[in-house]
Protein backbone atom coordinates (compact mmCIF):
# COMPACT_ATOMS: atom_id res chain seq x y z
CA UNK A 1 0.00 0.00 0.00
CA UNK A 2 1.30 3.34 -0.39
CA UNK A 3 0.94 4.92 2.98
CA UNK A 4 2.14 8.15 4.13
CA UNK A 5 3.73 8.95 7.49
CA UNK A 6 -0.12 10.54 8.87
CA UNK A 7 -1.77 7.18 7.98
CA UNK A 8 -3.31 8.43 5.14
CA UNK A 9 -3.22 6.17 1.61
CA UNK A 10 -3.19 6.88 -1.60
CA UNK A 11 -5.39 5.21 -3.92
CA UNK A 12 -6.11 7.66 -6.77
CA UNK A 13 -3.67 8.15 -9.32
CA UNK A 14 -3.64 10.95 -11.91
CA UNK A 15 -1.87 10.35 -14.35
CA UNK A 16 -0.78 13.33 -16.70
CA UNK A 17 -0.15 12.11 -20.30
CA UNK A 18 1.51 15.04 -21.65
CA UNK A 19 2.06 18.55 -20.44
CA UNK A 20 0.66 20.44 -24.15
CA UNK A 21 -2.54 22.27 -24.00
CA UNK A 22 -4.37 23.46 -26.98
CA UNK A 23 -5.82 26.20 -24.62
CA UNK A 24 -4.26 29.15 -22.55
CA UNK A 25 -6.52 29.13 -19.48
CA UNK A 26 -5.13 32.25 -17.22
CA UNK A 27 -5.23 30.11 -14.27
CA UNK A 28 -2.97 27.57 -15.98
CA UNK A 29 -0.78 29.26 -18.46
CA UNK A 30 0.92 32.25 -20.43
CA UNK A 31 -1.04 32.74 -23.80
CA UNK A 32 2.20 31.85 -25.77
CA UNK A 33 2.28 28.79 -24.45
CA UNK A 34 4.90 27.08 -22.14
CA UNK A 35 8.60 24.90 -23.30
CA UNK A 36 6.80 21.76 -23.83
CA UNK A 37 8.92 18.83 -22.40
CA UNK A 38 10.93 17.23 -25.28
CA UNK A 39 8.72 13.92 -26.52
CA UNK A 40 12.24 11.87 -26.13
CA UNK A 41 11.33 12.67 -22.03
CA UNK A 42 7.23 11.78 -22.31
CA UNK A 43 6.26 8.21 -21.10
CA UNK A 44 5.66 5.94 -23.66
CA UNK A 45 2.24 4.90 -24.28
CA UNK A 46 3.77 1.10 -23.00
CA UNK A 47 5.95 2.93 -20.10
CA UNK A 48 2.26 4.35 -18.62
CA UNK A 49 0.79 1.02 -18.73
CA UNK A 50 3.28 -0.55 -16.98
CA UNK A 51 3.36 2.12 -14.10
CA UNK A 52 -0.42 2.14 -14.01
CA UNK A 53 -0.06 -1.76 -14.01
CA UNK A 54 2.63 -1.18 -11.05
CA UNK A 55 0.45 0.97 -8.94
CA UNK A 56 -3.21 -1.10 -9.35
CA UNK A 57 -1.69 -4.54 -9.33
CA UNK A 58 0.84 -3.89 -6.18
CA UNK A 59 -0.35 -0.88 -5.22
CA UNK A 60 -3.66 -0.47 -4.06
CA UNK A 61 -4.93 1.74 -6.50
CA UNK A 62 -8.67 1.55 -7.22
CA UNK A 63 -8.98 5.08 -9.64
CA UNK A 64 -7.31 5.99 -12.30
CA UNK A 65 -7.64 9.26 -13.84
CA UNK A 66 -5.72 10.25 -17.03
CA UNK A 67 -5.23 14.40 -17.23
CA UNK A 68 -2.87 16.44 -18.92
CA UNK A 69 -2.08 19.12 -20.45
CA UNK A 70 -5.03 17.77 -22.35
CA UNK A 71 -5.12 14.03 -22.15
CA UNK A 72 -7.10 14.06 -25.77
CA UNK A 73 -3.96 15.49 -27.40
CA UNK A 74 -2.20 11.97 -26.51
CA UNK A 75 -3.12 9.69 -29.55
CA UNK A 76 -2.57 6.99 -27.72
CA UNK A 77 -5.46 7.78 -25.33
CA UNK A 78 -8.10 5.25 -25.93
CA UNK A 79 -5.67 2.44 -25.85
CA UNK A 80 -4.34 3.25 -22.85
CA UNK A 81 -7.41 3.54 -21.54
CA UNK A 82 -8.60 -0.14 -22.76
CA UNK A 83 -5.28 -1.77 -21.28
CA UNK A 84 -6.12 0.20 -17.83
CA UNK A 85 -9.89 -1.29 -17.41
CA UNK A 86 -8.23 -4.65 -17.98
CA UNK A 87 -6.11 -4.70 -15.05
CA UNK A 88 -7.34 -7.06 -12.22
CA UNK A 89 -8.78 -5.51 -9.68
CA UNK A 90 -10.07 -3.29 -11.89
CA UNK A 91 -9.93 0.27 -11.31
CA UNK A 92 -12.31 2.76 -12.19
CA UNK A 93 -10.67 5.24 -15.00
CA UNK A 94 -11.69 9.04 -15.53
CA UNK A 95 -10.73 11.55 -17.97
CA UNK A 96 -10.38 15.31 -16.86
CA UNK A 97 -10.21 17.13 -19.93
CA UNK A 98 -11.22 20.69 -21.66
CA UNK A 99 -13.49 19.01 -24.14
CA UNK A 100 -12.03 20.07 -27.12
CA UNK A 101 -11.82 17.13 -29.35
CA UNK A 102 -14.44 15.11 -26.96
CA UNK A 103 -17.44 15.37 -29.62
CA UNK A 104 -14.92 13.28 -31.96
CA UNK A 105 -13.48 10.65 -29.19
CA UNK A 106 -16.60 10.37 -26.80
CA UNK A 107 -17.68 7.08 -28.53
CA UNK A 108 -14.11 5.42 -28.90
CA UNK A 109 -13.23 5.77 -25.21
CA UNK A 110 -16.81 4.45 -23.92
CA UNK A 111 -15.75 1.48 -26.27
CA UNK A 112 -12.02 1.47 -24.85
CA UNK A 113 -13.90 1.33 -21.03
CA UNK A 114 -14.10 4.73 -19.81
CA UNK A 115 -16.55 5.35 -16.96
CA UNK A 116 -16.36 8.91 -16.24
CA UNK A 117 -15.38 12.63 -17.45
CA UNK A 118 -14.72 15.97 -16.18
CA UNK A 119 -14.95 18.73 -18.43
CA UNK A 120 -13.37 22.41 -17.84
CA UNK A 121 -16.02 24.87 -18.25
CA UNK A 122 -15.43 28.60 -17.18
CA UNK A 123 -17.92 30.57 -19.35
CA UNK A 124 -21.29 30.24 -21.63
CA UNK A 125 -19.45 33.27 -23.48
CA UNK A 126 -18.05 32.85 -26.77
CA UNK A 127 -16.26 36.26 -25.74
CA UNK A 128 -15.25 35.46 -22.54
CA UNK A 129 -13.94 32.28 -23.20
CA UNK A 130 -11.67 34.15 -26.20
CA UNK A 131 -10.69 36.50 -23.01
CA UNK A 132 -9.92 33.37 -20.74
CA UNK A 133 -8.35 30.48 -22.71
CA UNK A 134 -7.30 32.42 -25.62
CA UNK A 135 -8.53 30.20 -28.18
CA UNK A 136 -11.95 30.10 -29.89
CA UNK A 137 -12.78 26.69 -29.11
CA UNK A 138 -16.11 27.41 -26.88
CA UNK A 139 -18.57 25.73 -29.76
CA UNK A 140 -15.63 22.88 -29.63
CA UNK A 141 -16.67 22.24 -25.46
CA UNK A 142 -20.24 22.29 -25.96
CA UNK A 143 -20.04 20.01 -28.66
CA UNK A 144 -17.53 18.00 -26.87
CA UNK A 145 -19.70 18.39 -23.26
CA UNK A 146 -22.90 17.24 -25.01
CA UNK A 147 -21.19 13.54 -26.67
CA UNK A 148 -19.86 12.88 -23.43
CA UNK A 149 -23.63 13.06 -22.03
CA UNK A 150 -24.96 11.04 -25.38
CA UNK A 151 -22.46 8.27 -25.52
CA UNK A 152 -23.68 7.45 -21.40
CA UNK A 153 -20.82 8.87 -19.71
CA UNK A 154 -22.47 9.19 -16.23
CA UNK A 155 -22.24 11.54 -14.05
CA UNK A 156 -20.87 14.52 -16.79
CA UNK A 157 -18.93 16.59 -14.83
CA UNK A 158 -17.97 19.97 -15.30
CA UNK A 159 -14.75 22.15 -13.49
CA UNK A 160 -15.54 25.52 -13.53
CA UNK A 161 -12.37 28.31 -11.98
CA UNK A 162 -14.03 31.59 -11.07
CA UNK A 163 -11.83 34.74 -11.44
CA UNK A 164 -12.90 38.05 -10.09
CA UNK A 165 -14.10 40.47 -12.63
CA UNK A 166 -14.17 37.96 -15.61
CA UNK A 167 -16.19 35.07 -15.18
CA UNK A 168 -17.39 35.90 -11.27
CA UNK A 169 -20.95 36.64 -12.52
CA UNK A 170 -21.66 33.40 -14.10
CA UNK A 171 -21.94 31.08 -11.39
CA UNK A 172 -25.73 31.11 -11.17
CA UNK A 173 -26.04 31.38 -15.13
CA UNK A 174 -23.30 28.08 -15.25
CA UNK A 175 -24.87 26.21 -12.71
CA UNK A 176 -28.56 26.66 -14.18
CA UNK A 177 -27.00 25.61 -17.51
CA UNK A 178 -25.78 22.59 -15.90
CA UNK A 179 -28.72 21.78 -14.00
CA UNK A 180 -30.58 21.93 -17.77
CA UNK A 181 -27.91 19.86 -19.49
CA UNK A 182 -27.84 17.50 -16.69
CA UNK A 183 -24.12 17.81 -16.06
CA UNK A 184 -23.30 17.96 -12.60
CA UNK A 185 -21.16 21.35 -11.89
CA UNK A 186 -18.12 21.57 -9.47
CA UNK A 187 -16.57 25.09 -8.59
CA UNK A 188 -12.49 24.95 -7.62
CA UNK A 189 -10.87 28.04 -5.71
CA UNK A 190 -7.91 29.21 -7.88
CA UNK A 191 -4.60 28.13 -6.85
CA UNK A 192 -1.20 29.25 -6.91
CA UNK A 193 -0.38 26.62 -9.67
CA UNK A 194 -0.13 29.00 -13.00
CA UNK A 195 3.27 29.21 -14.55
CA UNK A 196 3.22 32.97 -14.87
CA UNK A 197 2.54 33.17 -10.96
CA UNK A 198 -0.19 35.07 -11.42
CA UNK A 199 -2.54 34.10 -8.29
CA UNK A 200 -3.12 36.34 -5.73
CA UNK A 201 -5.26 35.85 -2.54
CA UNK A 202 -7.55 39.15 -3.70
CA UNK A 203 -8.39 37.64 -6.92
CA UNK A 204 -9.35 34.33 -5.60
CA UNK A 205 -13.22 33.33 -5.39
CA UNK A 206 -13.55 31.93 -2.26
CA UNK A 207 -16.01 29.33 -1.32
CA UNK A 208 -17.70 31.05 0.93
CA UNK A 209 -18.24 33.90 -1.92
CA UNK A 210 -19.18 31.23 -4.12
CA UNK A 211 -21.98 29.36 -2.12
CA UNK A 212 -23.21 33.01 -1.57
CA UNK A 213 -23.89 33.96 -5.08
CA UNK A 214 -25.48 30.53 -5.66
CA UNK A 215 -27.92 30.96 -2.82
CA UNK A 216 -29.28 34.02 -3.94
CA UNK A 217 -31.10 32.29 -6.52
CA UNK A 218 -31.33 28.45 -5.43
CA UNK A 219 -32.09 26.52 -2.15
CA UNK A 220 -28.76 24.78 -1.24
CA UNK A 221 -28.85 21.98 1.58
CA UNK A 222 -25.42 20.15 2.44
CA UNK A 223 -26.14 16.48 0.93
CA UNK A 224 -25.96 14.65 4.24
CA UNK A 225 -26.54 11.50 2.44
CA UNK A 226 -23.32 11.55 0.72
CA UNK A 227 -20.26 10.99 3.02
CA UNK A 228 -17.46 12.84 1.83
CA UNK A 229 -14.90 10.52 2.44
CA UNK A 230 -11.57 11.27 0.89
CA UNK A 231 -13.84 13.36 -1.98
CA UNK A 232 -12.46 17.58 -2.50
CA UNK A 233 -16.05 18.30 -3.66
CA UNK A 234 -18.19 19.64 -0.61
CA UNK A 235 -22.03 18.98 -2.70
CA UNK A 236 -24.84 20.59 -1.75
CA UNK A 237 -28.33 19.58 -3.12
CA UNK A 238 -30.12 22.27 -5.03
CA UNK A 239 -33.70 23.25 -4.54
CA UNK A 240 -34.02 19.69 -2.77
CA UNK A 241 -32.43 17.85 -5.73
CA UNK A 242 -31.62 15.01 -6.94
CA UNK A 243 -29.24 17.17 -8.90
CA UNK A 244 -26.43 18.61 -7.13
CA UNK A 245 -23.67 21.28 -7.42
CA UNK A 246 -20.01 21.15 -4.91
CA UNK A 247 -17.57 23.42 -3.79
CA UNK A 248 -13.95 22.61 -4.04
CA UNK A 249 -12.45 25.07 -1.03
CA UNK A 250 -8.57 23.82 -2.39
CA UNK A 251 -7.40 27.10 -0.42
CA UNK A 252 -9.63 27.91 2.30
CA UNK A 253 -11.21 24.60 3.37
CA UNK A 254 -8.06 22.69 2.53
CA UNK A 255 -9.24 18.77 2.69
CA UNK A 256 -5.49 17.65 2.85
CA UNK A 257 -6.13 15.15 5.74
CA UNK A 258 -8.26 13.26 3.95
CA UNK A 259 -6.18 13.31 0.49
CA UNK A 260 -6.35 9.69 -1.19
CA UNK A 261 -4.35 10.93 -4.58
CA UNK A 262 -0.47 10.41 -5.87
CA UNK A 263 0.00 12.14 -9.52
CA UNK A 264 2.34 10.62 -12.15
CA UNK A 265 3.67 13.39 -14.02
CA UNK A 266 3.91 13.14 -18.14
CA UNK A 267 7.46 12.54 -17.48
CA UNK A 268 7.56 9.64 -15.30
CA UNK A 269 8.06 11.64 -11.48
CA UNK A 270 5.99 10.46 -9.16
CA UNK A 271 4.37 13.49 -6.87
CA UNK A 272 2.53 12.66 -3.79
CA UNK A 273 1.04 16.27 -3.52
CA UNK A 274 0.05 19.24 -6.24
CA UNK A 275 2.30 21.48 -4.37
CA UNK A 276 5.01 19.41 -3.54
CA UNK A 277 8.56 20.79 -4.43
CA UNK A 278 10.16 17.54 -4.36
CA UNK A 279 9.52 14.65 -7.32
CA UNK A 280 10.76 10.77 -7.65
CA UNK A 281 11.92 9.79 -10.62
CA UNK A 282 10.83 6.83 -12.10
CA UNK A 283 11.40 6.81 -15.32
CA UNK A 284 15.09 6.82 -15.19
CA UNK A 285 15.02 3.40 -13.76
CA UNK A 286 12.22 2.13 -15.43
CA UNK A 287 14.42 2.82 -18.66
CA UNK A 288 17.54 1.19 -17.01
CA UNK A 289 15.69 -1.54 -16.72
CA UNK A 290 14.15 -1.67 -12.78
CA UNK A 291 12.34 -4.65 -11.88
CA UNK A 292 8.56 -4.26 -10.79
CA UNK A 293 9.67 -4.65 -7.01
CA UNK A 294 12.15 -1.82 -7.30
CA UNK A 295 9.60 0.85 -9.39
CA UNK A 296 7.10 -0.04 -6.51
CA UNK A 297 9.47 0.37 -3.40
CA UNK A 298 10.54 3.47 -5.11
CA UNK A 299 6.79 5.10 -5.40
CA UNK A 300 6.28 3.81 -1.61
CA UNK A 301 9.21 5.75 -0.47
CA UNK A 302 7.90 8.58 -2.54
CA UNK A 303 4.50 8.74 -0.58
CA UNK A 304 5.87 8.06 2.54
CA UNK A 305 7.23 11.48 2.27
CA UNK A 306 4.03 13.45 1.50
CA UNK A 307 4.03 16.52 3.82
CA UNK A 308 0.76 17.21 6.01
CA UNK A 309 -0.71 19.75 3.73
CA UNK A 310 -0.06 22.06 1.15
CA UNK A 311 0.50 25.13 3.29
CA UNK A 312 -0.58 27.90 1.21
CA UNK A 313 -1.17 30.05 4.26
CA UNK A 314 2.29 29.87 5.55
CA UNK A 315 4.61 32.09 5.13
CA UNK A 316 6.91 29.95 4.12
CA UNK A 317 4.52 28.59 0.80
CA UNK A 318 6.53 28.04 -2.50
CA UNK A 319 4.37 27.44 -5.46
CA UNK A 320 5.73 24.68 -6.98
CA UNK A 321 7.92 24.94 -9.75
CA UNK A 322 5.84 23.41 -12.47
CA UNK A 323 2.57 24.50 -13.19
CA UNK A 324 -0.39 22.64 -13.52
CA UNK A 325 -0.46 21.22 -16.97
CA UNK A 326 3.09 19.22 -16.15
CA UNK A 327 2.10 17.90 -12.99
CA UNK A 328 -2.22 16.69 -13.53
CA UNK A 329 -5.12 18.11 -12.31
N1 LIG B 1 -6.60 26.49 -9.78
C1 LIG B 1 -7.71 25.72 -9.73
N2 LIG B 1 -8.04 24.85 -10.70
C2 LIG B 1 -7.23 24.77 -11.75
N3 LIG B 1 -7.30 24.00 -12.85
C3 LIG B 1 -6.22 24.27 -13.61
N4 LIG B 1 -5.44 25.20 -13.03
C4 LIG B 1 -6.05 25.52 -11.86
C5 LIG B 1 -5.75 26.43 -10.83
N5 LIG B 1 -4.68 27.22 -10.85
C6 LIG B 1 -8.41 23.10 -13.09
C7 LIG B 1 -8.85 23.11 -14.51
C8 LIG B 1 -9.25 21.70 -14.76
C9 LIG B 1 -8.55 20.90 -13.71
C10 LIG B 1 -7.49 20.04 -14.27
O1 LIG B 1 -7.99 21.80 -12.80
O2 LIG B 1 -9.95 23.96 -14.67
O3 LIG B 1 -10.63 21.53 -14.64
FE1 LIG C 1 -5.13 23.60 -20.89
FE2 LIG C 1 -6.30 22.69 -18.69
FE3 LIG C 1 -4.31 24.45 -18.48
FE4 LIG C 1 -6.68 25.22 -19.52
S1 LIG C 1 -6.27 24.49 -17.41
S2 LIG C 1 -4.64 25.68 -20.37
S3 LIG C 1 -7.35 23.44 -20.58
S4 LIG C 1 -4.13 22.39 -19.24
Amino acid sequence: MLRDSFGRVATDLRVSLTDKCNLRCTYCMPPEGLDWLPNAQLLTADEIVRLVTIGVERLGITEVRYTGGEPLLRRELPDIVARTVVLAPRPQVSLTTNGIGLARLAGVLVEAGLDRVNVSLDTLDRDTFKRLAHRDRFDDVIAGLSAAHEVGLRPVKVNTVLMRDINDHEAVPLLRYCLEQGYELRFIEQMPLDAQHGWSREGMVTADEILAMLSASFDLTADDLEDRGSAPAERFLVDGGPARVGVIGSVTRPFCGACDRVRLTADGQIRNCLFATEESDLKTPLRAGASDEELAARWIAAVSRKRAGHGIDDPSFLQPSRPMSAIGG
